[in-house]
């Protein structure tokens, strides 16, 4: 049974048309993974499917009779709901608020509390998850917001479920729980819609296969696509390298930290080394984001903090900044860009300073951005365009220019190449190699062991709040830094 489908549908943005004739079926019981490159319109066709956005042109629909959605709320009422790449929650809202937002539990006058705590309090447990229904989503981590959203599609009972990129934020471990539930409603009969660049889940979890390239579709198929054909698909070219070779780095000691964050992190130690590119593994949750803002001064520590040997004063994310070291969050949604505003003035906020003499040169600034564009392959629709309104990938690499523009000697990456394509994946390895090779030292937090094992020579290993342990050379592998962040073994 087809519960809902795409035929011939094209969108434009303005004058710019992003998706060119695409069909695509969702069927009852199936999970179909929807795949390409960052920007190729993987997001639009879901919001599409969803009642966010109407087509330009062609139809969509459910259980074979075309419909036109008012809003999403429509196609909610269809059954059809899609958890969001770029989280869709109010984050000065509780968990429990959110969860139940626009559908409030009520008992005559009153809101049933009773009943809203107990189904959130049910559906964290199903997922495993430890964020509390009262706490404020902005004050809760990342992947449990992930899960958050997740809950919150769970308790409105879809037929179709379509998710962009839910596992882009979440461990294995959490994604495990995930595919569980997805397991679960397939088997309930469930149709569900599913992105990811990770592409050996889709190889797992999809039993039907669609690939995008520039808005138009190029491949369908039904399981049994590797990962290199997808990725050549999607692509266009062949990415098996998908690492540089490794550069060895000189004994110039560039950072050196000894530092506790209250509440997150005791007493770390860490050095970073001129022309490295350092890892730093670990569960989430094991504190690495917090040790790295810590020293980056953007969050309460104490201990010391050195960088070419003079000490960076705590809190002072200023100071920091001015000894050369730039920090570029995981959270880019929150904290990372101003997603109102246009691409040049998010690129040239942190080192406004260079436009500005007396008053800001705008065509320096235009310039700085027909580069940014050129040399980290942002894909714009067009030069005016929000930061919010580039794909969520692009919007990475729109951060990636920023931090780079404010000319920094040690950069921290938390994770680099979060709801990044594979194509664009080699790009950004291949740019933190040649910031190394320039003599830039690099951190790199990241959650997906292969790409620290492929990026680093050193890696820390970071455990409930403290460093669990330092492996490099042939140590770097797989199995020492799993039991180390897992907190099975102390390194000797
Ligand atoms: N509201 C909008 N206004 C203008 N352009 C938009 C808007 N939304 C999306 N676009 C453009 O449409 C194109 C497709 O974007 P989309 O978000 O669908 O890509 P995607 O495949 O989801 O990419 P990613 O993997 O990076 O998430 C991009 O060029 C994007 O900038
Ligand atoms: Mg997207």
């Amino acid at each position: 049974m087809i519960r809902l489908a795409l035929k011939g549908v094209r969108r434009s943005f303005g004058p710019v048309e992003v998706l060119h004739g695409v069909d695509l079926e969702l069927h009852e019981g199936e999970v179909h993974a929807l795949i390409g490159e960052n920007g190729a319109g993987k997001s639009t066709t879901m919001k599409i499917l969803s009642g966010y956005l109407n087509p330009t042109v062609g139809e969509v629909l459910v259980d074979g009779k075309p419909v036109t959605f008012g809003a999403s709320s429509e196609a909610e009422d269809a059954g059809i709901i899609m958890i969001h790449q770029e989280f869709n929650l109010a984050s000065q809202l509780t968990v429990e608020q959110n969860i139940f937002l626009g559908r409030e539990k009520r008992k005559g006058m009153f809101l049933d509390h009773k009943t809203m705590r107990e189904e959130t309090l049910a559906l964290l447990k199903r997922l495993h998850c430890k964020a509390r229904p009262d706490a404020k989503v902005r004050d809760i981590s990342v992947p449990d917001r992930q899960m958050v959203e997740i809950a919150k599609a769970l308790s409105r009972n879809a037929r179709v479920l379509i998710m962009d990129e839910p596992t882009a934020v979440l461990t294995d471990r959490e994604t495990e729980v995930l595919f569980e539930q997805v397991e679960r409603l397939k088997a309930e009969g469930v149709a569900i819609l599913y992105t990811s660049h990770k592409l050996g889940e889709v190889r797992r979890l999809a039993d039907r296969i669609t690939v995008l390239r520039d808005g138009t579709q190029v491949h369908s198929a039904t399981r049994g696509m590797t990962e290199d054909q997808m990725a050549t698909a999607m692509v266009g070219r062949d990415v098996s390298d998908l690492y540089p070779p490794k550069l060895p780095c000189g004994d110039q000691v560039v950072l050196e930290a000894d530092v506790t964050v209250p509440g997150h992190v005791k007493a770390a130690k860490l050095t970073l080394r001129k022309g490295e590119v350092l890892g730093l593994a670990g569960l989430v949750g094991a504190g690495r984001t917090e040790l790295m803002e810590g020293i980056a001064g953007l969050r309460d520590r104490t201990g010391t903090v050195r960088v070419n040997g003079t000490e960076i004063r705590a809190n002072d994310p200023k100071a920091a900044m001015a000894a050369g070291l730039a920090y570029l969050t995981e959270d880019r949604k929150e904290c990372g860009l101003l997603l109102n505003f246009p691409l040049r003035e998010n690129l040239t906020l942190l080192a406004l300073e260079k436009f500005s003499k007396g008053l800001i040169d705008r065509k320096a600034e235009d310039a700085a951005l027909t580069q940014a564009i050129k040399e980290f392959d942002i894909r714009v629709p067009h030069r005016k365009v929000r930061a919010g309104n580039l794909s969520g990938g692009n919007q990475q690499k729109l951060l990636l220019a920023k931090t780079m523009l404010a000319n920094p000697k040690i950069v921290v990456i938390d994770e680099p190449t979060r709801g990044i394509d594979i194509g664009t994946k080699q790009q950004i390895y291949q740019f933190i190699q040649k910031l190394a090779a320039e003599g830039l030292s690099v951190v790199v937090i990241s959650s997906e062991l292969p790409e620290v094992i492929g990026l680093c020579d050193r890696v820390i290993v970071m455990h409930a709040g403290h460093v669990a342990g330092e492996v490099s050379g042939t140590d770097v592998n797989e199995q020492t830094i799993v039991r180390l962040a897992m907190g099975l073994e102390e390194a000797a």
